[in-house]
């Protein structure tokens, strides 16, 4: 097990660092600090041939100026917000309006795009990094200021743990997650639509043409959106079926079976041809699946690989969508003298 680190380049809040954790099985992650982005994930097939299984870019450049959130921590509030505006205690707040007239990712400079301090830590059996940032109060118009320290360790399990962790000064919102886009037949190897998906999820919330909850939730049974056996992703995509017609294909949020805040399995994935698995588990309540509908061939991957529509799949563990306009949903509301905490483990095998 190991971590070295290198000169990744540099930006406006400073400098970046790209580290590579390798546990001993030769599974390596590399994070940079910058957005505290994983920039690739190398791990075995069921021949042991190891693969990059994480999409990304192989500047810095590239990440500042055309990412689509490849691989980085979202916030301070992940996915959307209506018309980027919410009220707490009484005070009604505004936000970018970045996506389709609404507030996406955290606004324009979001945790993706911020220098992060960073710590290596080493244990018996793993190795990992932690990230921490101070967001001011009023940063993107968020009330508050936030110190968040999330720590990502590589186990000798194979495992990618995140934890996240923060505290503000005054009430604010808070919805954190990681933005990987996976392909575990390899980055730019193309199309994700054979990979056979399980979601432990009874409903989503269904969505309206902004992709936005109206408030209620869908149960999926008898609906393409039904994950519960494990199924091919290209199997009812195309379906016609209005919440899949909103979200340009799968971009839906999950409400993940059992009990919030216990760490319970989200999701199996599985890839055929290379028999790697993929499983999530997490604290959180629901799970975002999100299959890169909105990648369109004009970015190139870090193998040289243009990548298109649906070449890539995100499980963003998270809150509900617009949770601070729904006073129905799980609180997004962190107070002073509170500790946000969530976990979220991608397990990889072979089978
Ligand atoms: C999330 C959203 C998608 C899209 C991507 C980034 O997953 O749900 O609609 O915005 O981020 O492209």
């Amino acid at each position: 097990m190991n971590i070295e680190k290198e000169f990744f380049g540099k930006v406006d809040g400073g400098r970046a660092d790209i580290y590579t954790l390798t546990n001993d099985n030769n599974m390596a992650i590399q994070i940079t600090n910058y957005g505290g982005i994983i920039t690739s994930i190398k791990t075995p097939d069921k021949n042991g041939n190891i693969d990059d299984v994480a999409l990304g870019f192989n500047t810095l450049d590239e990440y500042v100026n055309d990412s689509p959130y490849f691989g980085c921590i979202t916030g301070r509030y992940a996915n959307r917000i209506k018309h980027g505006k919410f009220t707490l205690n009484n005070k009604e707040y505004t936000l970018a309006q970045n996506n389709d007239g609404s507030h996406l990712h955290g606004g324009l400079k979001g945790f993706d795009k911020v220098i992060w301090d960073v710590e290596e830590i080493t244990s018996d059996n793993s190795v990992g990094l932690l990230l921490k940032y101070r967001s001011q109060d009023g940063e993107e118009g968020y009330p508050g200021t936030l110190s968040t320290e999330l720590t990502y360790t590589l186990t000798n399990k194979n495992e990618l743990k995140i934890d996240y962790a923060a505290t503000t000064d005054a009430p604010t919102i808070l919805n954190l997650t990681n933005h990987t886009y996976f392909n575990l037949a390899g980055e730019g190897s193309g199309s994700i639509l054979n990979h056979v998906m399980m979601i432990n999820a009874d409903n989503i919330t269904h969505v309206d043409e902004t992709v936005i909850p109206t408030g209620a939730l869908l149960d999926v049974t008898d609906t393409p959106m039904d994950f519960r056996t494990p199924t091919p992703l290209g199997t009812r995509v195309d379906d016609d079926f209005d919440q899949l017609n909103f979200g340009g294909g799968y971009d839906h949020n999950y409400i993940v079976n059992g009990q919030p805040d216990t760490l319970r399995l989200a999701s199996v994935v599985s890839e055929p041809t290379t028999g790697r698995t993929m499983e999530t588990l997490t604290t959180q309540p629901a799970v975002q699946l999100y299959i890169g509908n909105f990648l369109d061939g004009t970015l190139t991957g870090k193998k040289g690989s243009a990548y298109n529509k649906r070449d890539g799949f995100c499980l963003e563990t998270q809150h509900y969508p617009d949770s601070p306009n729904k006073p129905e949903f799980p609180t997004t509301t962190l107070n002073p003298g509170e500790t946000y905490n969530e976990t979220t483990i991608y397990k990889f095998a072979t089978e």
